[in-house]
């Protein structure tokens, strides 16, 4: 018999190799780049095309490569970073396994040129899935200029995994902000499509910061910093009043290289913790310097992850480190925001009296017998006929903002009363009142109506940007000096991609250059001092993955902005606010669920009252 095993032939080995390395054209871009800065460079470009599938190229003005190491540089485990087995032990440079090169020459169409200070002419190599099709002669510049075809053209597998343009970019954007953000001293330009996307100068690392996430940030930061001799810990917090409900801007780097690390994160978050709302969590951008000895680098193929010999003392330092700048920006009183300020139960108003309705009963009457629309979970069904029909009998003697006593009967005439000598109240007024910050207490011809403040004016506001009881558009508000709002590029991305959206709802917005835009209208609802914050916010809640997908984008939109708009729990409303949601809640299509498809309201039928409190 003869023998199975063999030997895979190198193209296929460097294939199946590459799979750990190259999964994408940010793993390209990444490994590229972090070539540039072991090899010193001052001045780095990258260009993409198609989102890194049709062209990745990077050039920079590094210590550039002799003839020989050009070619050498595309065998497996050539690299001129380590030479023993000790050298693992305190690595200095991103780079130390000699694979990168040949696991993107495997799987791409790659040109290098390249050419050392002091060499007369520099080279060219070309390769093709691992095969060297030519080495030449060329005059270059000093430095060396990778370019990336046609990434997976012989795996056409991989290529097919490939996500959109949009999502392909936003990873080549988070690997350049990664290695843009650690090496602030050297000056970047990122291409996109020929389009020059980011230039920044070299710098220092807030400048880097503004650069890449809009100069607005400047006021988000507090400074980090600690001296230990385990470790030195620099960089910036976030201040908590910018905390995030997504993950956004959280950076570590261990002696310069990015990392991804939980147990740190959580360091950070839990010193976060009584500043920030449950649901956010803080941006950072933490530089951690260790003596190379202390860690291992070497436990993932793409090096984003670092092995601490003392990881929990680190992480005590970190947390320590993070509370103490927190709190010399006198940022970390003991503020409790998990209960939301004023929830406690405040004395009614002056002059405000809760009045005991004059009511006459109908004991047989019973408000559930008609059906109620099912939860639409934020879609904007109208209600059933008979729902719109009820919440209008209803309606009709809800008590009207500015009319004072609304003196109609409670029940129809015809109904049976209760003897008024038991439950009248004379010369009672109707009036809308509000308990505990939170709820607002209304009555109705059959019961009593006790409302969630804060859903019932989501419904409104969202049931008002969609216009669902306007045949015609409602226009924004113009504003005489349009404010300019500068986002991160990620947002930037996002509001672009939103933008008609906006417009349908009453903002128009324009593009104005890089990360800016310009604001001419706003929908009446939005303060106009607030806009830049407001649209953050709602750009915030429209990345929020458990979005419904049954929602249409404007849907989504109205949900967003009714939510940041709407009055919160714990706010104090002035009566005439109070009428006025009443009002607008019922003449709503669809009153009693908020766009979340969670209750509104709940309705104590008078006949229950009468039942529970046995009065015959
Ligand atoms: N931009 C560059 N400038 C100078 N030398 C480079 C550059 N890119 C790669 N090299 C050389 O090629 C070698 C192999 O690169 P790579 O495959 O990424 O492995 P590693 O970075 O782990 O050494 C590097 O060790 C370095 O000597
Ligand atoms: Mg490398």
């Amino acid at each position: 018999m003869t023998d199975l095993i063999h030997l895979l032939p190198d193209a296929i080995a460097n294939q199946i190799a590459a799979g750990e390395v190259v999964q994408r054209p940010a793993s390209v871009v990444k490994e590229l780049m972090e070539n540039t800065i072991d090899a010193g460079a001052g001045d780095i470009k990258l260009i993409v095309k198609d989102a890194g599938k049709m062209l990745i190229q990077v050039i920079d003005n590094g210590c550039g490569m002799s003839e020989r190491d050009a070619r050498m540089c595309f065998e497996r485990h050539a690299t001129s970073k380590i030479h023993k087995a000790d050298d693992l032990l305190a690595i200095q440079t991103l780079g130390f396994r000699g694979e990168a090169l040949a696991s993107i020459a495997a799987v791409s169409q790659v040109e290098l040129k390249s050419k050392r200070r002091g060499d007369e002419i520099g080279t060219c190599i070309q390769i093709e899935g691992t095969e060297v099709k030519a080495q030449f002669p060329v005059n270059c510049p000093d430095g060396t200029s990778v370019s990336v075809k046609n990434l997976f053209f012989n795996v056409p597998a991989r290529r097919s995994f490939l996500k959109s343009n949009n999502l392909e970019l936003k990873y080549i954007l988070d690997e350049f902000f990664r290695v843009a953000l650690v090496n602030p001293h050297v000056s970047f330009t990122l291409y996109n499509q020929d389009k020059i996307l980011y230039q920044m100068p070299s710098g220092h690392l807030k400048e880097r910061i503004l650069n890449l996430y809009g100069s607005s940030y400047g006021q988000k930061l507090i400074p980090l910093e600690q001296q230990t001799p385990m470790v030195n810990i620099s960089g910036f917090l976030g201040k908590p009043e910018f905390a995030k409900k997504t993950r956004g801007e959280q950076f570590f780097f261990t002696n310069r290289r990015f990392m991804k690390n939980a147990y740190f994160h959580h360091a950070v978050e839990t010193a976060f913790k009584e500043l920030i709302p449950d649901d956010s969590t803080p941006s950072y951008f933490i530089f951690l310097e260790v003596d190379p000895h202390t860690i291992d680098v070497n436990i993932h193929p793409t090096k984003s992850e670092i092995n601490f010999q003392d990881n929990k003392s680190i992480y005590a330092i970190l947390h320590a480190a993070v509370r103490q700048s927190l709190g010399r920006f006198n940022l970390a009183p003991s503020l409790d925001f998990e209960k939301e300020p004023g929830m406690d139960p405040p004395p009614l108003p002056a002059g405000y009296q809760v009045r005991q309705p004059t009511i006459t009963v109908n004991p047989g009457y019973n408000p559930f017998t008609t059906q109620r629309p099912a939860p639409d979970k934020g879609t904007h069904h109208p209600a059933p006929h008979d729902s719109i029909h009820a919440w209008n009998e209803m309606y009709a003697a809800l008590p009207k903002p500015g009319r004072g006593s609304d003196n109609s009967p409670l029940f129809p005439e015809n109904q049976p009363e209760v003897p008024a000598s038991r439950l009248s109240v004379t010369g009672e007024k109707k009036v809308n009142i509000q308990v505990n910050v939170a709820f607002l207490i209304t009555h109705t011809k059959t019961g009593i109506v006790i409302l969630d403040q804060n859903r019932a004016h989501e419904r409104i506001l969202y049931e008002r940007f969609l216009k669902t009881n306007q045949p015609e558009k409602i226009q924004g508000q113009h504003l005489l000096l349009p404010p300019t709002i500068t986002l991160n590029p990620d947002d930037t991305r996002l509001l672009q991609e939103w933008i008609s959206h906006f417009s349908n709802l009453g903002f128009e917005i324009s593009h104005f250059g890089k990360n800016s835009f310009l604001v001419h209208t706003l929908p009446p609802d939005v303060p106009p001092k607030e806009v830049g914050p407001f649209i953050e916010s709602v750009i915030e809640s429209l990345k929020t993955p458990a979005q419904d997908t049954r929602l249409s984008k404007d849907q989504k939109l109205a949900k967003a902005m009714a939510c940041r708009l709407a009055v919160k729990r714990g706010t104090r409303l002035h009566p005439e606010e109070i009428d006025s949601i009443i009002e607008n809640l019922f003449a709503c299509q669809v009153p009693d669920l908020s766009p979340d498809g969670k209750p509104v309201m709940i309705i104590l039928p008078f006949s229950d009252l009468i039942h529970k409190l046995k009065i015959t």
